[in-house]
């Protein structure tokens, strides 16, 4: 069997990956999307390609011409397409009733203030496509509302004026991520900080958090909304449940493998191997 790994940079996550798929003793043929050239015949020669490039915008084209030739991505395009815009997720999570804080979007600054107001303040306002918590802002009054906006309006790009507003849950200090390959939620963590923003990448502390049948349950449901295959959850424990705060596509696991005990390289490996058969 031969398995395309789609990347960009090598971090450490693709090294844990790579090395799984050769204890494996899978081939692997790598593909650089620095390197490609794609002229829409060609079509390498692998069984199925799995996506870990860390650009959204090359992962998704090249996903699409893989596809297009007939090869089985993992993810799919669409997954990534979903997932890389959270407009696109909120919309998934709401066609198959998986619950999710409350939503808005709007296109110009008057009608985002008065979003921001149907929902109450504090908001949190999200750059559509984007990660790492770059970018996202909580809202706390009108006078800070104008500013974003204007701001975001005037120095930014076009893509900066797609207002994607959601209520700021109180999450008590954490969020949670769990994580689901095919049909499994596979392990799940903590992530705690003093930051209202808890990301790891933003020195929120990781910890392991019991995959509860709850935590199971919306994982799956929200994994399958968006088209299902190998993603990563973030949860928030609100006072009405649980609540999909947005769904990951290409996943981040290098720091979960120690504090969860779960070998999630190897997870990842024996679905997609067994995917290609
Ligand atoms: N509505 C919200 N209420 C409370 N906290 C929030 C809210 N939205 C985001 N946060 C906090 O900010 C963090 C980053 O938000 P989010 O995951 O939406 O951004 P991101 O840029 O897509 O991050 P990544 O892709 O790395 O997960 C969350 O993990 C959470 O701690
Ligand atoms: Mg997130």
């Amino acid at each position: 069997m031969k398995v395309g790994f789609l990347h960009s940079l090598i971090r450490k996550d693709e090294k844990f990956l790579i090395e799984a798929f050769k204890a494996k003793g899978v081939e692997l043929v790598m593909i650089d999307d620095r390197e490609l050239i794609f002229d829409l015949k060609n079509v390498p020669d692998v069984d199925v390609i799995v996506e870990r490039s860390i650009n959204h915008s090359r992962a998704l084209h090249a996903l699409r011409l893989f596809e297009s030739a007939g090869i089985k991505c993992i993810n799919t395009a669409d997954v990534a397409r979903i997932c890389g815009d959270k407009i696109l997720t909120s919309l998934a999570l709401a066609e198959h009733n998986v619950p999710q804080p409350e939503v808005r979007v709007a296109f110009t600054e008057d009608s985002a203030v008065r979003a921001i107001e149907e929902i109450g303040y504090p908001v949190v306002l999200k750059p559509a496509v984007g990660s790492w918590g770059r970018l996202i802002s909580k809202v706390n009054d009108r006078d800070c509302a104008e500013s974003i906006l204007e701001h975001k309006t005037v120095l930014g790009s076009y893509h900066h004026s797609i207002f994607y507003i959601q209520d700021y849950v109180e999450k008590q200090g954490r969020d949670i991520r769990s994580f689901v390959v095919g049909d499994e939620c596979i392990c799940a963590i903590y992530r705690e900080s003093e930051h209202w923003i808890t990301n790891t990448a933003r020195g929120g502390k990781a910890s392991n958090c019991p995959v509860t049948e709850e935590i199971s349950a919306i994982s799956l449901a929200a994994a399958k909304a968006v088209g299902g295959g190998i993603v990563a959850i973030d949860l928030f424990e609100s006072e009405q449940g649980l609540l999909v705060n947005e769904v990951n596509y290409t996943m981040e696991f290098k720091n979960s493998i120690d504090t969860t005990g779960v070998n999630i390289p190897e997870k990842i490996v024996e679905y997609v191997t067994g995917q290609a058969q």
